[in-house]
């Protein structure tokens, strides 16, 4: 789901036949104390894949820093990082490779505290596994029902719940029962394929990789055994046909390939493909690789696929079988973990990225948050760093997809923020909501090049940005009369006119003034249309959705104009007494005291309202506007 790169590897040199086994990636979770790194170090350890020379770097180090009164503190071995040491906690998802003469194996080592949820979700993305650890005097913690929740959430299909420190509950199979009971009881709504409970004493290994002479009464397997013998179902293979388009290659004209990794089901010469967003069909004519044409290929292959019709194909189209196609929609319900520092806002645009392809998104609505540690539902406007909702999202274009439940590959997306880049969220989607064709667009016979001509001008949105009393609204009604005055066609949407009529139902919040501009921005491209100036006056904070509506339009039929006065000369004017009472706290949020204002970035006209006068702003404007030709 989450793309990353594996780090602090450390490889071992082991001197086995080769596994036997596929690959197993397993995530370890537990709470701090839980043991988790010792585990992981005493697997590593005992199956003596350890390099002499990190045993005497560790020997050194346990001196240093150890727990243990001067035996190998094997948490040293995973806690890689100096800095997480001393905090003695680990921060980030660590991905160890080890080998037995029987399998090879991935472990994701994830922080277990909550604020690193969207690190323990990154490493269960592309687990097969997990175990769970309980520490044995402690039981089943919230700890465990959150990590056992995301774990679930996220695809794990096997869970193997570890009862650590059992040494320090004097080996009690009873114990082990009592604390096991509690799991069982409440994992069973989370549909797991495989629960296997073992007790273990990670610090003298016992269960971990050799049977323990202290716990008779216990004759399961031991942790490394079960790990070894586990069967996972990749599944991906078993799958119908998912094949993104990552790149059209296009040599010369004789020949037209897809280029992209397979990531589910099969693919052979002759197999009917459909392309999943168009819904044309056509069927399979090559399957090219550098090492020459291939008569099959399947999940996790890279290769480029030639088609037996000219379908119109683009990057980031799903080519998919015919008889097993994926959901084509544009609006769809899906878990959403919230992974940036600002809170998710609805009806801010975000960059989805899912599978190969890049369009717009927004999440429409916040169906309800998940307490992570009850898993009660609770209704909540928007989701904070580390907190998972369900979601209505919708995005620009249909996009074809899968359940998450039923292929990882297909059913995820991540969404990233625009202005830093960054990933703010990652999703799963569970159902369709809307198949993206039904509801149609009517075609209409007088356009808006018609409209236009009539008119004999363009068609603009001036956008007036700026604090509470910067002029905006003074300014902008002079820039009306002149335009007026011109023949030019106009009209005026004020934030305070606006806020009586169609928002009358939204306050000051950043959600509801992210949805005051969505509006405002899709009546101004219909003013667009109809081949009028609208004028908005908006204090509109966020550069996103200013961003949102200048996209609406096309490039020069948006013009950003700031008034850039300080907050100072505004609350000097204070035109409706309203920085007064804000000051007093009788108005919350209020824009430039206790509600952000990010200055624009690259407006089309900057205007200084504390040199002159409004109407001489309002001149400098209707220059610039013959300049761009706006206006003649
Ligand atoms: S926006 O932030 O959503 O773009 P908008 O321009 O519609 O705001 O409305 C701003 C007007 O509402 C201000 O000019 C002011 O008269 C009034 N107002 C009332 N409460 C607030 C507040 N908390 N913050 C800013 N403006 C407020």
């Amino acid at each position: 789901m989450i793309a990353h790169t594996p780090q602090h590897v450390s490889v071992s040199s082991g001197g086995v036949d080769g596994p036997a086994k596929g690959l197993l990636r397993f995530l370890t979770c537990g709470s701090v104390d839980d043991g988790k790194s010792t585990l992981i170090g005493r697997l590593l350890y005992d199956t003596q894949l350890i390099l002499e020379d990190q045993l005497a770097a560790l020997e050194r180090d346990s001196r240093k820093h150890g727990t243990t009164d001067g035996d190998i503190d094997f948490a040293l071995l995973v806690d890689g990082l100096e800095a997480e040491r001393e905090q003695g906690i680990t921060i980030d998802v660590a991905y160890r490779f080890f080998t037995t003469p029987r399998r090879a194996f991935i472990v994701a080592d994830a922080p277990g505290h909550e604020q690193y949820t969207r690190n323990m979700a990154t490493g269960a993305s592309n687990s097969d596994a997990a175990v769970i650890l309980i520490d044995a005097r402690k039981g089943v913690l919230t700890q465990t029902r959150r990590h056992s929740y995301i774990c679930s959430l996220l695809g794990i299909r096997h869970i193997v719940v570890a009862v650590n420190k059992i040494d320090l509950a004097e080996f009690s199979g009873e114990r082990f029962h009592h604390i096991v009971g509690d799991f069982l009881g409440f994992a069973q709504s989370l549909q797991f394929a495989s629960i296997t409970p073992i007790p273990v004493s990670a610090r003298f290994g016992d269960n971990i990789t050799r049977h323990s002479e202290r716990m008779c009464w216990y004759d399961g397997p031991t942790l490394l055994e079960h790990l070894e013998g586990l069967e996972v179902d990749h599944g991906l293979e078993a799958k119908p046909l998912r094949f993104p388009v990552q790149w059209v290659n296009r040599p010369n004209l004789d020949f037209r390939g897809f280029a992209g990794t397979v990531t589910s089901g099969t693919v052979k010469p002759g197999d009917r493909v459909v392309v999943a967003a168009s819904g044309k069909e056509s069927s399979v004519a090559r399957i090219v690789t550098a090492d020459g044409d291939r008569s099959e290929a399947r999940a996790g292959d890279a290769i480029t696929l030639t088609l037996a019709d000219e379908l119109d194909v683009a990057r980031g189209d799903l080519i998919a079988r015919a008889d097993s196609r994926p959901e084509v929609v544009d609006q769809f319900a899906a878990h959403v973990l919230w992974m940036a520092e600002d809170a998710m806002l609805p009806g801010r645009s975000y960059l989805m990225r899912i599978g190969t392809k890049y369009l717009p998104a927004r999440i429409t609505s916040l169906r309800h948050k998940v307490d992570v540690n009850t898993l009660e539902h609770i209704a909540a406007r928007t989701l904070g760093l580390n907190e998972i909702g369900l979601c209505n999202v919708a995005t620009a274009a249909p996009v074809a997809f899968d359940p998450y439940s039923e292929n990882r590959a297909t059913g995820a997306f991540i969404l990233i923020d625009r202005f830093t880049n960054a990933t703010a969220g990652a999703g799963m989607i569970t159902f369709g909501l809307r198949r993206a064709t039904n509801v149609h667009r009517q075609s209409v016979l007088v356009d808006k090049a018609s409209r236009v001509q009539l008119n004999g001008h363009r068609p603009a949105i001036l956008w007036f940005t700026g604090l509470s009393g910067s002029g905006k609204s003074t300014i902008a009604n002079i820039v009306e009369r002149e335009l007026h005055a011109h023949g030019a066609h106009t009209y005026m949407l004020d934030g305070d006119n606006v806020r009586h009529g169609l928002n009358r139902d939204l306050g000051f919040t950043d959600a509801d003034r992210v949805e005051n501009i969505r509006r405002v921005g899709e009546v101004a491209r219909l003013f667009v249309d109809a081949g009028t100036i609208v004028l908005c006056s908006f204090i509109s904070p966020f550069r996103a959705e200013r961003r949102m509506v200048r996209e609406l339009v096309s490039g020069d039929e948006f013009i950003e104009i700031y008034l850039d006065t300080p907050l100072k000369e505004c609350m000097r004017r204070d035109p409706k007494g309203l920085y007064a009472r804000a000051k007093e706290g009788k108005i919350k949020n209020f824009t430039g005291l206790d509600s952000p204002y990010e200055v624009p970035e690259n407006p089309e006209i900057v205007v200084d309202t504390s040199q002159g006068s409004a109407e001489e702003a309002a001149r400098r404007i209707i220059a610039a506007l013959k300049e761009r030709q706006v206006i003649g």
